[in-house]
């Protein structure tokens, strides 16, 4: 039923921006001259910046080292049985040959580690949106170096949110096949639920239904369920003696029927190509084969605009985008080392929007709650940003700021940075003031969730409780969630266990004591980024410096839908989902 709501919402948001986009190219964007955010680093903020500053580099060490180990893949036996005795390449360079460049978005890069069945890098699946002649599409690419590229509970997870995001976003899938299917010790937690390894062919299905292109390489195994991924594409591309696709493979043929057959002519590219027809195009080698994909999303049917210019009088200069006035790296001593060291929330946007400027909402009414227009690399959105407590007035403030983007279409950019803990109910007067917040907030997350236009949230801090429901968290489904390395992502902060544990007046001190720092020490250890992003809690964990240019590609990622000019079905086929 959410779904439905959910699909008839992005729905409504695509008609109306198809409508809007008849003349794209043609059109110019209103001219705007928001107030500049004058917010220099004053000196007493100077060692509340420093902490921040210092937990922030101690972040960046953590993030270098789990890049480090991601980028290893399966280990270095594993890489030279990939690339020496298999010989094929890997998946990075593979993504190197079909992308324009190797500017692209990489998600959930962390998905996988600290998992209680061992690290797995990348979940042993890359996924991502980068470009292929400019078109923006969302690859999902096996790493065959993490145990044979096979599927564990993880990889199925981020196959999905990549389809997810694919779907809201209307992106086109390019995947690249190289797997041995489900990894079977795991396969209870694969193979039977609604979103486990069916769940990837179904969606396939629905893509198509919904023309979001489908299109698969197949350079490695693809065994089992992997061998429904390019059957259910639209399009695909098989690469000669490195390709196959079985059900089951020769050991298996071996001990139902004692025949000795090789993988190659048992389900080669040549079989697929010639006999089956399960394949539509075959490659000598992995180059060939990317060289193919590339021309094949140049028949998608999709006019992306030309880059807009202005002429001035000497040079010719790339139009509405105009640098924050402070740099960005100052964002790492405005990422709150804890909820106590935020400093105003304007700095952080000051540092991210067009020129610093930044229209603001409701300026003097529920100032912990920050609203108001800017532009992000000429995008124009809507952003929400904690500056405090989710009090009354605040909730009140962002549901009527949510309601007015989303009549006007305008995205919208969730800063969250939550309170610690729930405000306590000690007196009657307290109680009261609870009960409307309450009412406030569930005002807010209705606002929130029912809004057709799309959503990014970025957490800069806290991510604790009800109010990060309201602030666009993980179940209210935005397009993005991306965190920064410092934030904290549990139902009460690290520090304030005593609030979750129940009242017990019978119980001793020292009892009471012990269970908090027990408590606390678990809060501590599952509320870091890198805990959530192991369990793909989000879409990954970006750097603070970073956030500009990826919340940039994001929005025009979103943006792209509206160049799709194969739509005229596409009303009729939406409303038949
Ligand atoms: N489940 C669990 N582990 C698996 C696996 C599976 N389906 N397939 C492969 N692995 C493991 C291997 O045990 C090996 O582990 P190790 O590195 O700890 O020794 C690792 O993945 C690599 O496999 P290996 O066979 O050494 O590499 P390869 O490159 O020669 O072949 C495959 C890779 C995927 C082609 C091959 O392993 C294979 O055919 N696997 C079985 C596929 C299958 O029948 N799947 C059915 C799933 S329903």
């Amino acid at each position: 039923m959410h779904r439905c709501i959910a699909r008839f919402a992005e729905h409504r948001w695509h008609c109306s921006v198809r409508c809007m986009s008849s003349a794209v190219g043609k059109r110019r964007a209103l001219r705007s001259a928001f107030p500049v955010l004058d917010l220099p680093l004053h000196p007493i903020q100077k060692h509340v910046y420093e902490a921040n500053l210092r937990n922030s580099n101690a972040c960046l060490k953590k993030y270098a080292e789990f890049s480090e180990k991601v980028r290893k893949g399966g280990g270095e036996n594993a890489t030279a049985r990939h690339t020496q005795r298999n010989k094929k390449l890997l998946v990075r360079d593979r993504l190197r040959l079909l992308l324009d460049d190797e500017d692209f978005l990489e998600l959930s890069q962390f998905a996988g580690l600290g998992l209680p069945y061992g690290d797995i890098p990348s979940a042993g699946c890359l996924t991502g949106i980068g470009r292929i002649n400019g078109l923006w599409c969302m690859f999902i690419a096996n790493d065959a170096t993490v145990k044979g590229g096979t599927a564990y509970p993880i990889t199925v997870k981020k196959q999905l949110r990549a389809q997810d995001i694919a779907i809201q976003n209307r992106l086109p899938c390019v995947y690249l096949v190289d797997s041995g299917g489900a990894f079977l010790p795991l396969q209870s937690e694969i193979f039977p639920d609604k979103n486990q390894g069916g769940r990837t062919f179904y969606n396939e299905a629905i893509m198509s239904a919904m023309k979001i292109p489908q299109v698969s390489i197949v350079c490695g195994s693809c065994t089992a369920g992997g061998a429904y991924i390019p059957t259910m594409a639209e399009e695909t591309v098989m690469v000669h003696r490195i390709g196959t696709i079985f059900l089951g493979g020769p050991p298996l043929v071996k001990a139902a029927t004692g025949e000795e057959v090789t993988p190659e002519d048992l389900g080669g590219a040549r079989l697929h190509a010639e006999v089956s027809g399960c394949v539509d195009h075959f490659a000598w080698e992995e180059k060939e084969a990317f060289e193919y994909t590339r021309n094949i999303i140049s028949t998608l049917n999709f006019q992306l605009p030309e880059e807009e210019e202005e002429t001035t009088t000497t040079t010719k200069k790339k139009k509405a985008e105009e640098e924050p006035l402070y740099s960005s790296e100052e964002l790492l001593g405005l990422a709150p080392q804890s909820y106590n060291y935020s400093l105003d929330v304007k700095m952080v946007v000051s540092r991210l929007t067009d020129g610093s400027r930044f229209q603001e909402f409701k300026a003097r009414y529920g100032t912990t709650l920050v609203t108001g227009f800017a532009k992000i690399c000429g995008h124009l959105v809507g952003i929400i940003a904690n500056n405090g407590d989710l009090s009354y007035e605040a909730a009140l403030k962002g549901s009527h700021f949510v309601q007015l983007c989303d009549q006007r279409d305008i995205p919208l950019l969730f800063l969250q940075n939550t309170a610690p803990t729930p405000a306590l109910t000690l007196s009657t007067t307290q109680a009261e003031t609870n009960t409307n917040r309450l009412k406030a907030q569930g005002s807010m997350m209705s606002a929130v969730a029912c809004a057709s236009v799309p959503k990014i949230t970025v957490v800069i801090g806290g991510c604790h409780g009800a109010d990060s429901y309201a602030m666009c968290g993980r179940a209210f489904d935005p397009n993005f969630l991306f965190l920064w390395p410092n934030a904290r992502v549990s139902l009460t902060a690290p520090g304030h266990a005593g609030s979750l544990l129940p009242p017990d007046g019978e119980q001793e001190e020292e009892l009471k004591k012990k269970q908090e720092e027990k408590l606390n020490g678990r809060l501590k250890e599952e509320s870091s980024a890198f805990f959530s992003s192991g369990r793909m809690w989000d879409d990954g964990v970006i750097l603070p410096q970073d956030t500009r240019k990826v919340l940039r590609d994001a929005l025009d990622i979103i943006k792209q839908q509206h160049y799709q000019l194969s739509t005229e079905k596409l009303q009729s086929a939406l409303l038949r989902i």
